[in-house]
């Protein structure tokens, strides 16, 4: 046997191998292999990370629900404080706790679409832009030293001008009151709808008033800016100039989550019963 064919490439992949780097096959087997590997790096990150994004997605909910209760402390982990919140889950409809699923996994959105768990809204009662409810939604309760109820953090969502704006709604423990209002997710134009997110703005919210004397839901975004002498005063935030229909977005979103549909029932036992 001759030197030269003892060292002969063997098999398909050894013979591509020993071909000159500029031939076409080559180049390609190495753009596969090349493709193959950067593809299976990519998904593995996906895959390992994922948890790791669903936890900071989570933290990230939980420090917006302490923010909006005004509990946020420098120096304090999120999860630390997060434990003087409790969370429930109200079945909507009676407005009762319930304690058929696990508050703290429950999904308003994937619920929602669940055809067990979520329900259609009639077009004439979508307010809020957004099709379908679940038949549950989380609250976040939060208690003073002596126990009473001192807050309660409602998940509210609705259409805006070009998303669904997702927030969260602060309440005194009665109910009555707004304490505070946040978005933690949205996709308005900056500058524009986007100014939802303004803390100058959400400023406003606190202290408006959300009940009128029969019970009804008034509070509202007016368009311009409040009359401090007008009648409605106590139940108004002053719209947002340039995103009129966004600001009539937030403003339907309020009214339909505070509304009979939303946390209405819920919130009638808060202000008769007490929890
Ligand atoms: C590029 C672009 C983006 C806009 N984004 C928003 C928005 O996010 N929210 C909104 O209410 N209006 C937005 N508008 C303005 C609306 O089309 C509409 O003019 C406005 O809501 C009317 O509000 P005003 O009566 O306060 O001027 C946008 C307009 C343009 C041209």
């Amino acid at each position: 046997m001759s030197e030269s064919n003892a060292k002969a490439p063997t098999g398909l992949f050894g013979r591509l191998l020993a071909l000159p780097n500029d031939s076409v096959a080559k180049m390609l087997l190495v753009t596969i292999v090349l493709s193959l590997v950067c593809s299976v790096l990519v998904s593995s990150a996906a895959v390992l990370l994922k948890p790791m994004q669903e936890r900071n997605v989570e933290l990230a909910r939980k420090a917006r629900i302490l923010e909006v209760a005004g509990l946020m402390e420098p120096g304090r982990s999120v999860e630390a404080l997060f434990e003087g919140v409790e969370t429930r889950l109200v079945e909507l409809e009676t407005g009762e706790f319930s304690d058929a699923l696990d508050p703290q996994a429950f999904d308003q959105q994937v619920a929602a679409r669940d055809p067990e768990l979520g329900v259609a809204i009639p077009p004439w009662e979508d307010i809020a832009g957004i099709s379908r409810r679940a038949r549950y939604a989380p609250v976040y309760l939060v208690r003073d030293d002596a126990g009473a109820l001192d807050m309660v953090i409602l998940p509210v969502h609705g259409y805006g001008l070009w998303s669904t704006m997702y927030g969260f709604l602060a309440l005194s423990g009665d109910g009555r009151t707004v304490r505070g209002l946040t978005f933690y997710q949205h996709a308005e134009t900056p500058g524009l709808g986007g100014e939802i997110e303004n803390p100058r703005w959400l400023a406003r919210w606190e202290g408006r008033r959300v009940f009128g004397p029969e019970g009804e839901v008034r509070l509202q975004v007016v368009h311009g800016t409040v009359d401090p002498g007008s009648e409605w005063a106590e139940w108004s935030v002053d719209g947002l100039s340039g995103a009129t229909l966004t600001a009539d977005g937030v403003s339907n979103m309020v009214q339909y989550w505070l509304g009979e549909q939303g946390f209405g029932p819920f919130l009638t036992r808060l202000r008769e019963e007490g929890i």
